[in-house]
C-alpha cells in the first residue's frame, strides 16, 4: 500500500460530533490532527439525525456514573457554545428554556414520582407542575396531561449548526479534514503499537489513532505490519477484536409551524416520545429504537408510532404541515455506556465511541477527556467507568463464574 503524505500526530477516524469534538480539543492543545471521514460531508452519520436534546434528567434512569458524566457534559455547554462562537462566529442555538416531562397514565405518574425523588436526592433542580400549570406554561400540551416535571437545566442545541461550527473550529485549529476517505484498516506493528490508518488514499501514519466511527467503530479491522509481521521471527499477536458497537436505528419526523406564536417553547418528553421546537419554526418528533442492522430509511410503522406519540403530547400537531423525515444509526455498546479511553490491546489506539442516545450531549466532555489522555498522558477518574476494556473484563468474569 502506498503511503499518503501529510504528517499527523493523531488521526481521528470519523467526522461526527464526537470525532470533531475530540479533534478540536487535541488540536487546541497543539497536536497535528487529521480526521478521516468516509462521507461527503462531516456529520452525515447519527449526528445529522439527532434531536439535539441535552437532557440527562429526562433520559437517564438512575444516579450512576453515566448520569454524572452526562450532567458534567451538559454543564460544559454554555462555555462550549461561547467558545465555538468566539472561534467561528457561528451560533449553535443553545436553547436554555428547559424540558417538560409529561405524565398521561398511572405508570407515567409513578415514573415521574421516581424521577423526581432520585434527582432531588442527587441535588438537581426539578419542578413539579399540575396539569393546569403545565398547560398555562405550554398551551399546546394535551388536555389529557395529568402532571409534569420541569427540568430547567435540560436544554437543546441545533445539531446541524453544532456540526458546522465544529467543522469551522477544527479548520481554524489546522486540522486536516479528509472527507470521502474511508478507513479500511488499522495498521499495527508486530509489537502491538498503532502505526497508522489504511485508506483509499494510501497509508496515513501516526502514533495515535482515535476510533470515533460511531456505529461502524468495530468494523475497521487490524492489519499487522507486513515487514515485521506474521512471516518474520518477531513475536506477533493479532489483537482481540474491537469492543462491539452495534447500530440502533432512530427515525425522526419534522413538522413546520408558521405562526409567530411558538407552538411550544420547551422540549417536551414522555416515556414514549418527544418533541423539540427549533427557533426557525420546525418541530422535530422522535423517535424509534430499532435493531435492523445498518439499514437506514423511514418506514410506515416508524412514521405511525412517532406521530402517535407526538399527537399524545400535543394534539394540535395534526394541523401542522409535514416537512421532512430522516433516520440515523445510534452507536450502542453492549451495556449502553460509551467506550472512551485507551485500548488495552493496541498501544496508541483510543476509543471515543458508543455514545448511543447521548452523543450530542456528551461531545464536549468526551473531547476534553480524550485530549487529557492523549496529550496530557493522564486518565481522569471520570473515565474509569467507560474504559473500553470493561466489556471484555465483564465477559471474562462471567465465563469464569466470578
Ligand atoms: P456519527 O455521527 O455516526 O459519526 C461517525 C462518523 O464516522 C460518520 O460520519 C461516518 O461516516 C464515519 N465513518 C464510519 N466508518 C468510517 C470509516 N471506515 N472511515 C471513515 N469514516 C467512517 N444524542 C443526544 O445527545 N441528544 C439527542 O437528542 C439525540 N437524539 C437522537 C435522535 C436520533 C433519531 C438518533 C439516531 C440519535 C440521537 N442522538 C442524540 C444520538 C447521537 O446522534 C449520537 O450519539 C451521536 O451522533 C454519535 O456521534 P458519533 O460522532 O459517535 O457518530
Ligand atoms: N436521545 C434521543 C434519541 O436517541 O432518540
Amino acid at each position: 500500500m502506498k503511503e499518503s503524505q501529510g504528517g499527523a500526530d493523531v488521526i481521528v477516524i470519523g467526522g461526527g460530533v464526537v470525532g470533531l469534538a475530540v479533534a478540536r480539543e487535541i488540536a487546541r492543545r497543539g497536536r497535528r490532527v487529521t480526521i478521516i471521514e468516509r462521507g461527503q460531508h462531516p456529520g452525515e452519520g447519527a449526528s445529522h439525525a439527532a434531536a439535539g436534546m441535552l437532557a440527562p434528567q429526562s433520559e437517564a434512569d438512575t444516579d450512576d456514573s453515566f448520569f454524572q458524566f452526562q450532567v458534567a457534559s451538559r454543564d460544559l455547554y454554555p462555555k462550549f457554545a461561547e467558545e465555538l462562537r468566539a472561534e467561528t462566529g457561528r451560533d449553535i442555538q443553545l436553547d436554555r428554556t428547559g424540558t417538560l416531562y409529561l405524565a398521561f397514565t398511572d405508570e407515567d405518574e409513578q415514573e415521574l414520582e421516581r424521577r423526581d425523588a432520585w434527582q432531588t436526592r442527587a441535588g438537581l433542580p426539578v419542578e413539579r407542575l399540575s396539569a393546569q400549570a403545565t398547560r398555562e406554561l405550554e398551551p399546546s400540551v394535551s388536555p389529557h396531561v395529568r402532571c409534569a416535571l420541569r427540568f430547567p437545566l435540560d436544554w437543546q442545541v441545533e445539531t446541524r449548526h453544532l456540526v458546522a461550527a465544529l467543522v469551522a473550529a477544527v479548520e481554524l485549529f489546522g486540522v486536516n479534514l479528509w472527507t470521502e476517505t474511508g478507513a479500511s484498516g488499522l495498521r499495527v506493528s508486530s509489537t502491538g503499537h498503532v502505526e497508522g490508518v489504511e485508506t483509499e488514499r494510501g497509508l496515513l501514519r501516526a502514533g495515535a489513532v482515535v476510533m470515533a466511527a460511531g456505529a461502524w467503530s468495530s468494523r475497521i479491522p487490524f492489519s499487522i505490519t507486513e515487514s515485521a509481521g506474521r512471516n518474520s521471527s518477531a513475536h506477533t499477536t493479532t489483537p482481540a477484536p474491537h469492543p462491539h458497537v452495534a447500530p440502533v436505528r432512530g427515525q425522526m419526523l419534522c413538522y413546520r409551524h408558521t405562526s409567530i406564536v411558538p407552538f411550544v417553547r420547551h422540549v417536551i418528553y414522555t416515556p414514549r416520545g418527544y418533541i423539540v421546537p427549533r427557533r426557525d419554526g420546525r418541530i422535530l418528533a422522535g423517535s424509534t429504537t430499532e435493531h435492523v442492522g445498518y439499514r437506514t430509511g423511514v418506514t410506515v410503522e416508524g412514521v405511525r408510532s412517532i406521530a402517535a406519540h407526538a399527537l399524545e403530547i400535543a394534539p394540535a400537531i395534526a394541523g401542522l404541515s409535514f416537512s421532512e423525515s430522516w433516520s440515523g444509526l445510534r452507536p450502542r455498546a453492549a451495556d449502553e455506556w460509551p467506550l472512551i479511553g485507551a485500548s488495552d490491546e493496541v498501544r496508541g489506539l483510543f476509543y471515543a465511541t458508543g455514545h448511543y442516545r447521548n452523543g450530542i450531549l456528551l461531545a464536549p466532555l468526551t473531547g476534553q477527556l480524550v485530549a487529557d489522555v492523549i496529550v496530557d498522558g493522564r486518565t481522569p477518574r471520570l473515565l474509569e467507568a467507560f474504559s473500553p476494556a470493561r466489556l471484555r473484563e465483564r465477559a471474562h468474569a462471567v465465563s469464569h463464574g466470578e
